[in-house]
């Protein structure tokens, strides 16, 4: 199966969820991007990007994967560390390599963060020899 092709058996609609501890190293303390003991922003982007690329992974062609090239969240309440986070991520959107979700991140129920993600099928050795003439230029 060629990339332009690669997504076929992705379709809209499709749901995945996963739950995560929230370690200390997910800190904004830890992180450097504040100074209080809750889970970062960077660290709620990297789940949501764990979960996303995770869901659709199995449905790519050997030698495949996704990129992350679109974050659009709102983190809107706090989760604690050594809390359990939810995070759901939607498939709403696929055109060709392009895979758009809807996500959202919970705490008890409670919405943590919500938004927009956006993915890109990419083959691994092509997108690898892209890095190399990137970094030799
Ligand atoms: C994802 C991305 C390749 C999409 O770009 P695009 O606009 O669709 O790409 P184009 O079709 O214009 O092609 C540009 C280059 O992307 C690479 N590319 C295109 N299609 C590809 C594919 N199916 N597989 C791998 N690389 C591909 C090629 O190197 C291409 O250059 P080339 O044609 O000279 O070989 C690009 O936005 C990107 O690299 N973003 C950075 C993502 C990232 O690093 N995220 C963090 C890691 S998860």
């Amino acid at each position: 199966m060629n990339t332009s092709s690669a997504s076929c058996d992705l379709k809209p609609g499709l749901v995945c969820e996963e739950e995560y501890v929230v370690t200390e190293e997910y800190s904004a303390k830890h992180i450097g991007s504040g100074t209080v003991m809750v889970l970062s922003t960077p660290s709620m982007i990297l789940l949501i990007e764990r979960t996303a690329l995770n869901c659709v992974q199995k449905y790519l062609p050997v030698n495949h994967t996704t990129v992350g090239t679109m974050v659009s969240v709102k983190h809107l309440n706090p989760a604690p560390v050594g809390g359990v986070v939810r995070v759901v991520v939607k498939l709403i959107g696929v055109e060709g390599r392009r895979l758009l979700f809807e996500v959202w991140v919970y705490y008890k129920g409670r919405v943590v963060g919500e938004g927009q993600h956006e993915r890109y099928i990419v083959e691994v050795e092509r997108f690898l020899e892209r890095v190399r003439r990137i970094q030799s230029e």
